[in-house]
């Protein structure tokens, strides 16, 4: 039997962790990159197929109207891997947001900087094949088919550009801080509250069907869970998932569990009140109400703390 290639003999490809094309762009220090669409392999594309098919049931069953609205209006084909070109010129004209392509991770203030721009950094590499369910980071399927959809909304959308404001509001407020302590204190605990509130609704977020009806039936909204075969019909279905109203507070100082189903969820009425919730969080942070949360998950990295600081 004829051993595997070693990888540097592999035909090149975007599987994520190993495409070293982005390995390329990273190491040059480029965050924003063409999408190559021509080293997609045919088992890339084999990976796009079967990820978008076996989504079509829970979706249709567990996904927000919203969403699946968005979904038709892109287009998007089980057969081919998108062009972030083509999804644009249908996504442009509704809500002004675009995918632009990314090399990967993105320091946290110029991912939010973005979204108030109406761009979303989105990855291009897709997840091994093999392992259609593990997830050592974001890939174009998470991307474009869990996040890009919800882009169409108008609502929504709104509510992302927010996302950005309140970036830039924390920025001001962390203008100088680089020398102090306290103050470097008080900037860590905003990013930490601001990825805990983007955690809790646009990654992982549950809606009511009929805001008029709060027993009404719950619908996903979050990528992460849109993105995922086994929690999709977990966060809806499972009874040991808690599921309460969204609530910043107790949001801002929840722990993020980043490894396994989430054990908690939280439910918003409508796009328009996620809306009215980040405007909020915003000026929650103006009043200096987000300065201490509690510690715990997500870290906030060095290159976190230096994009909100390079800012000023
Ligand atoms: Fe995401």
């Amino acid at each position: 039997m004829a051993a595997a290639p070693r990888p540097a003999e592999r035909p090149p490809d975007l599987t994520t962790t190993r495409a070293p094309f982005i390995e390329e762009a990273r190491a040059q220090g480029e965050i924003y990159i063409e999408q190559p669409y021509e080293l997609y392999s045919p088992e890339n594309q084999s990976t796009w197929h079967r990820l978008l098919e076996r989504m079509h049931d829970p979706w249709a069953r567990y996904a927000n109207h919203r969403f699946l609205e968005g979904m038709a209006k892109l287009h998007l084909a089980p057969d081919h891997i998108p062009h972030l070109d083509e999804i644009n010129r249908f996504m442009q004209p509704l809500t002004g947001f675009r995918a632009r392509a990314v090399s990967g991770y993105v320091p946290s203030y110029i991912f939010f900087d973005c979204l108030r721009r109406r761009e979303f950094p989105t990855t291009v590499t897709i997840r091994d094949g093999a392992h259609l369910e593990y997830l050592p980071e974001p890939d174009i399927f998470h991307d474009v088919a869990g996040h890009v959809p919800m882009h169409t909304d108008p609502a929504f959308a709104n509510a992302l550009v927010r996302f950005g404001t309140a970036a830039a509001a924390a920025a001001e407020r962390a203008a100088g801080s680089a020398q102090d302590p306290e103050k470097l204190h008080r900037l860590t605990s905003n990013i930490r509250a601001m990825s805990r509130f983007f955690w809790f609704s646009v990654e992982f977020g549950l809606m009511r069907s009929t805001p008029e009806r709060p027993a009404g039936e719950l619908k996903v909204y979050g990528s992460g869970l849109l993105s995922s075969f086994g929690e999709i019909a977990h966060a809806i279905e499972a009874p040991e998932v808690e599921r309460r109203p969204f609530e910043i507070e107790r949001v801002v100082n929840q722990p993020c569990e980043i490894d396994h189903y989430q054990p908690l969820l939280f439910i918003v009425d409508s796009f328009d009140h996620l809306y009215e919730l980040v405007s909020e969080l915003e000026r929650w942070m103006r009043d200096g109400k987000l300065d201490d949360v509690a510690p715990g998950e997500p870290a906030v990295s060095e290159a976190d703390l230096a994009s909100f600081l390079r800012k000023h």
